[in-house]
C-alpha cells in the first residue's frame, strides 16, 4: 500500500525540488528508534499533504483577486504539496512498513471536516492575517524541528521547508496590507483576526494529525503509550527549542506597531510565551 509518488512534479516555480534530495545517507537502523521524530515528521505530513482542501476554501475566497489566485494555484499550493510529498517520502524511506496511506485516510476523514468556507475570516484583510499566523506557525515548527533532530538528511529538508514557510508569510503579508487599505481593517479587527487564529493554533490541526500518526505507528505494540504521554513527549522535546521571539515577531507584524510600539510589546509577549510553553 505504499505507493509514494518519486517522479517529478515539473513545477518551474519550486525553489527547491524533493528529487534533488538525496535520501541514501540516512542512518535509517538509528533513526527507527525514534518515535518523537517519526510522530513530528508524520503529522507535519498530514497537515501539508491536506493543504489543496484548504486551498480550494481560500482560492473561491479570493475568486476575483487574479494576483491572489494565481498566487496561490502556482506557488503556495505546489510548494505546501510538495512539503507534504517530501516528508511522506522521508517516512516511507525509514519506517518502509508504515501505511502511510491508510493513516492519512484515517486522518484526513476527520480534517476535511475543519476545512469548510466557515471557517475563514469575515473579511479578506483578516483572512490574510490569520493566514500570516498560520505561516508563522509553520515557519517556527520547521525551524524547532531542524534543532531537535541530528539527521542531516532531515535537517537540509526542514530547512527548506521552512524557507518556504517565511516565503509565504510574506506573501500572505503583502496581501494583508493591500485589504488593510482597502477594507480601511484597524488595528481591533486585526487583533481579533489574530487572536482567533492564535487560539486555534495549538488544539485542532496538530492534535488532529498527532492523534492519528500515534495510533498508526504504535498499532500492535504490546504495550503502547498513552496518548497524552505522546503528545506530552513530543511537545516537551519541540517547545525546548521553539523560536519564541521569532513567533512573537511575526505575529505582531500585521498590527504594524512601529519599531519602538512592537518592541516594548514584544518583551512581555515573548515572556508570557514562554512561560506557557515550557511549563
Ligand atoms: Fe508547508
Ligand atoms: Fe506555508
Amino acid at each position: 500500500m505504499h505507493n509514494v509518488s518519486l517522479e517529478a512534479s515539473h513545477h518551474p516555480d519550486l525553489r527547491w525540488r524533493l528529487e534533488d534530495l538525496d535520501f541514501a545517507p540516512i542512518d535509517c537502523a538509528r533513526l527507527r528508534q525514534r518515535d518523537d521524530l517519526f510522530l513530528l515528521v508524520c503529522s507535519a505530513s498530514f497537515i501539508e499533504s491536506g493543504t489543496d482542501t484548504y486551498t480550494r476554501n481560500l482560492v473561491d475566497y479570493f475568486a476575483d483577486d487574479a494576483e491572489v489566485g494565481t498566487w496561490l494555484v502556482e506557488h503556495w499550493e505546489p510548494e505546501e504539496l510538495q512539503h507534504g510529498r517530501a516528508l511522506k517520502t522521508y517516512i516511507h524511506h525509514v519506517w518502509p512498513e508504515f501505511d502511510w496511506d491508510g493513516a492519512y485516510a484515517d486522518f484526513f476523514s476527520e480534517y476535511a471536516k475543519l476545512c469548510t468556507l466557515e471557517q475563514l475570516e469575515p473579511t479578506r484583510g483578516q483572512e490574510m492575517v490569520a493566514r500570516c499566523i498560520v505561516e508563522m506557525g509553520t515557519t517556527t515548527y520547521y525551524q524547532a524541528l531542524n534543532t531537535v533532530c541530528d539527521e542531516p538528511v532531515l535537517r537540509d529538508l526542514t530547512w527548506h521547508i521552512r524557507n518556504d514557510e517565511v516565503q509565504h508569510y510574506k506573501h500572505f503579508y503583502h496581501y494583508f496590507l493591500k485589504y488593510r487599505e482597502r477594507e480601511a481593517l484597524g488595528r481591533p479587527k486585526v487583533m481579533a483576526a489574530l487572536w482567533r487564529r492564535v487560539a486555534e493554533l495549538r488544539q485542532s490541526d496538530a492534535d488532529i494529525a498527532l492523534r492519528h500518526a500515534a495510533a498508526w505507528h504504535f498499532r500492535g505494540r504490546e504495550k503502547p503509550p498513552t496518548f497524552n504521554a505522546v503528545s506530552r513527549q513530543v511537545y516537551a522535546l519541540m517547545s525546548a527549542q521553539y523560536p519564541i521571539d521569532l513567533a512573537v515577531r511575526m505575529a505582531l507584524k500585521p498590527l504594524l506597531l512601529g519599531g519602538r510600539m512592537q518592541r516594548w510589546a514584544e518583551r512581555p509577549l515573548v515572556a508570557v510565551a514562554r512561560r506557557v510553553l515550557l511549563n
